[in-house]
């Protein structure tokens, strides 16, 4: 859902100031501006949700400004969860590569739809909805991602209510989820950064 192109290409000059919708473009491109490997660095899942996320976005692959379009790689250990977060910019296609994943979304009406899916098929999620993903099956699992903007942005939800700086203020929070200072408390603490 990114703006179209008016040129080929316009491979994203990072270090220029960003003063424009997207970057201005580089002036001197070559082959390599056009192809990354990021995606293919095996990730170190053991972490607290047992997931790691590689992002090809116009930040790590700048080959891929004013393309409308980014991809992720996301690795999970069992019983791994990337958890619920949405994307303000874009629509999120994915594939699972290996494994049997739980996959999900919430509609605005808060219909959750969800499915187990395996290796070679495929999910999609509409633009800015919550979703998440959850390794259902014995071993590893991962997805390729795919989104149609070259920076979709990701607000997290734990990470965004319980970890932001500036904290939001617990009268916020207390009276958002019906508990206590000691709840809320304690999950910030969790996701203080
Ligand atoms: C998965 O939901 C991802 O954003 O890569
Ligand atoms: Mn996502």
């Amino acid at each position: 859902s990114d703006s179209d192109p008016l040129q080929d290409f316009c491979v994203g000059d990072l270090k220029a100031s960003p003063s424009i919708n997207g970057f201005p473009c580089k002036s001197s491109v070559s082959a390599a501006d056009f192809f990354f490997s990021g995606l293919a660095v095996p990730l170190n899942t053991s972490n607290r949700n047992g997931v790691a996320v590689a992002a090809a976005n116009v930040l790590t692959f700048p080959g891929l400004n004013t393309l409308g379009l980014s991809m992720n790689n996301v690795e999970f250990a069992p019983g791994g969860v990337n958890p619920p977060h949405s994307h303000p910019r874009a629509t999120e296609a994915g594939v699972v590569i290996e494994g049997s994943v739980f996959v999900g979304f919430l509609t605005t009406n808060n219909t959750l739809f969800s499915k187990v899916i395996h290796a070679g098929e495929m999910f999609v999620v509409p633009r800015g909805l919550v979703h998440f993903q959850w390794n259902v099956g014995k071993g590893k699992a991962r997805l390729i991602t795919s989104f149609n903007s070259q920076l979709p942005g990701s607000a997290v939800l734990p990470t965004t209510l319980f970890g932001s700086m500036p904290e939001i203020p617990n009268a916020v929070l207390t009276k958002t989820f019906r508990t206590d200072d000691a709840t809320v408390n304690n999950l910030k603490s969790k996701f203080a950064v």
